[in-house]
C-alpha cells in the first residue's frame, strides 16, 4: 500500500480535477499537500477551489502554469519531488476536437509527452512514486448493442480527441516498459455531477431547461453512454494511487446505460418535480439535431477488475444523484455566470443557429 502524501494534479480547475482535489483533501486519511498546476484554459475555473485555497493555504498550492512548458514543467516536478502525479489536463469535449483538433494533438499528446519527460529526469530510480494517467472510455471505440469494454480490449479511437488520448496512454505505457517509469492508468465512462463545463450533455441541458432553451439531441437520440457519478470517479482513482498495481489499466464505469434521449428525459422530469411546472413545458424544448461526425454509438465498460481488486464499487442511485446536480447547477447562478466567458458558447448558438 503506497502513502501518497506530496501530490502533483494537472487540471485541477477543471471539472474531474477540481472535485478531486475536494475529494482527497476531506478524506480522513490523506494528511498531505497538493499542486495544481492549470492553464486556465475556456475550462479551467479557478473559483471552482475558491474555498478549498482558502481553508487550505499550508496543504493546496495553484501553479498557472501550461503542461506543454518543458522548462516550467521539469522545474516543478524537479523542485517539489512529488511522490505522485494525478495527470488530469486535457482538451475534453470531442465536439471541440472535430472543430479544432490542434489543441487536443497539442495538450493531451505533447503535455502528456512533456509530463512523462520531467517525471523521468526528476524521478530516476525512484520506485515510491507514481504517475497516474487519467483516460476515457472513448479510446476502445464504439459498441454495438451488445458487449462491454475491458481493460484488454483492443484500442480503437474515432475521434481527434478518442485519438489523442489514446496516443496518451501509449505513451504513458511505453514511459513503464522502456524506462521503469512507475504508472498506473484508469479509463473511465462519462462523468457528471457539480463544476462540470456546461458543454457538455447533462450541465447543457440543465441550463437549457433553466432557461427556456431548445434542448439540442444529435441524431436520432439513441446513442449510449454509461454515466458515472464525478464523487464515484475520484474515490475510484484516490483508491488506484494508494492501492493500485504498477504497470496496470483499470476500467472504471457506472454499470448505468442510458440512451441520450432518455436521459433528456429524465431531467425534463427532475425539472419538473423541482419547479412544479408541467413536464410538458420541458419536453417541448426537446430538439432533434444534425449528429455528431462520426458519433460512437454505445460505450459500456466492464469494472470487474477495480471491484475486484481494490474494492471499490459505483453509487447505485442514478435518479437521486442527478437530482442533487440539478439542483447544484440551480443553486450556483454565481458560478454558472463565471464560466460564461467570452470563448463560452454552447455548441448550439455555434452550429444550430441558436435555435
Ligand atoms: P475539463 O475540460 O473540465 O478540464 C480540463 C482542465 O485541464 C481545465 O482546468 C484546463 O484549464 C486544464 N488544461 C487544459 N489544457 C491545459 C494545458 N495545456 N496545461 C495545463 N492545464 C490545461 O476536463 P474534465 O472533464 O475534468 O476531464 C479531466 C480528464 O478526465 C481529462 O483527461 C479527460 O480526458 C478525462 N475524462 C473525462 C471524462 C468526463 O466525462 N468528463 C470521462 C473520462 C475521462
Ligand atoms: O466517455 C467518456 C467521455 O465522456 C470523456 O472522455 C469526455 O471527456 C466527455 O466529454 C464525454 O464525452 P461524450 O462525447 O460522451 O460527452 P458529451 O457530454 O459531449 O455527450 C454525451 C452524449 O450526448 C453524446 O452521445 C453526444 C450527445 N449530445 C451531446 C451534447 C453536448 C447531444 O445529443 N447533445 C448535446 O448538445
Amino acid at each position: 500500500m503506497r502513502n501518497p502524501h506530496n501530490i502533483l494534479v494537472t487540471g485541477g480547475c477543471g471539472f474531474i480535477g477540481s472535485n478531486f482535489i475536494r475529494h482527497l483533501l476531506a478524506r480522513p486519511d490523506f494528511s498531505g499537500r497538493i499542486v495544481n498546476v492549470d492553464a486556465l484554459t475556456y475550462a479551467g475555473n479557478p473559483l471552482s477551489l475558491e474555498d478549498i485555497a482558502a481553508a487550505h493555504p499550508d496543504r493546496y498550492r495553484f501553479l498557472h502554469a501550461d503542461i506543454c512548458d518543458a522548462p516550467k514543467m521539469t522545474a516543478l516536478i524537479a523542485q517539489e519531488q512529488p511522490d505522485t502525479v494525478v495527470h488530469f489536463a486535457a482538451e475534453s469535449h470531442v465536439d471541440r476536437s472535430i472543430s479544432g483538433p490542434a489543441a487536443f494533438i497539442r495538450t493531451n499528446l505533447v503535455g502528456t509527452f512533456t509530463l512523462l519527460e520531467a517525471a523521468r529526469a526528476a524521478w530516476k530510480d525512484r520506485t515510491d512514486v507514481l504517475f497516474h494517467h487519467i483516460s476515457t472510455d472513448e479510446v476502445y471505440g464504439s459498441l454495438g448493442s451488445t458487449g462491454r469494454f475491458l481493460e484488454t480490449t483492443a484500442y480503437d479511437p474515432r475521434s481527434p480527441y478518442s485519438a489523442s488520448k489514446a496516443g496518451s496512454d501509449h505513451l504513458v505505457s511505453a514511459y513503464h516498459h522502456t524506462y521503469g517509469l512507475p504508472v498506473t492508468i484508469s479509463n473511465c465512462s462519462n462523468n457528471y455531477g457539480p463544476y462540470q463545463f456546461p458543454e457538455k450533455l447533462i450541465p447543457l441541458m440543465i441550463l437549457n431547461l433553466r432557461e427556456g432553451k431548445p434542448l439540442p439531441v444529435y441524431g436520432d437520440g439513441g446513442n449510449i453512454r454509461d454515466w458515472l457519478h464525478v464523487a464515484d470517479h475520484c474515490a475510484a482513482i484516490g483508491e488506484i494511487i494508494a492501492r493500485g498495481r504498477v504497470g496496470e489499466t483499470y476500467n472504471i464505469g457506472g454499470d448505468n446505460e442510458w440512451k441520450n434521449i432518455d436521459i433528456v428525459h429524465l431531467l425534463c422530469d427532475i425539472m419538473a418535480e423541482i419547479t412544479g411546472k408541467a413536464r410538458a413545458e420541458y419536453t417541448r424544448l426537446i430538439t432533434f439535431v444534425a449528429d455528431r461526425p462520426g458519433h460512437d454509438r454505445r460505450y459500456a465498460i466492464d469494472c470487474e477488475k477495480i471491484k475486484g481488486e481494490l474494492g471499490w464499487r459505483p453509487t447505485p442511485d442514478f435518479r437521486a444523484l442527478l437530482t442533487a446536480t440539478v439542483r447544484w447547477y440551480l443553486d450556483n447562478p454565481a458560478w454558472i455566470e463565471s464560466v460564461r466567458t467570452g470563448e463560452y458558447r454552447r455548441w448550439i448558438d455555434t452550429h444550430y443557429g441558436g435555435r
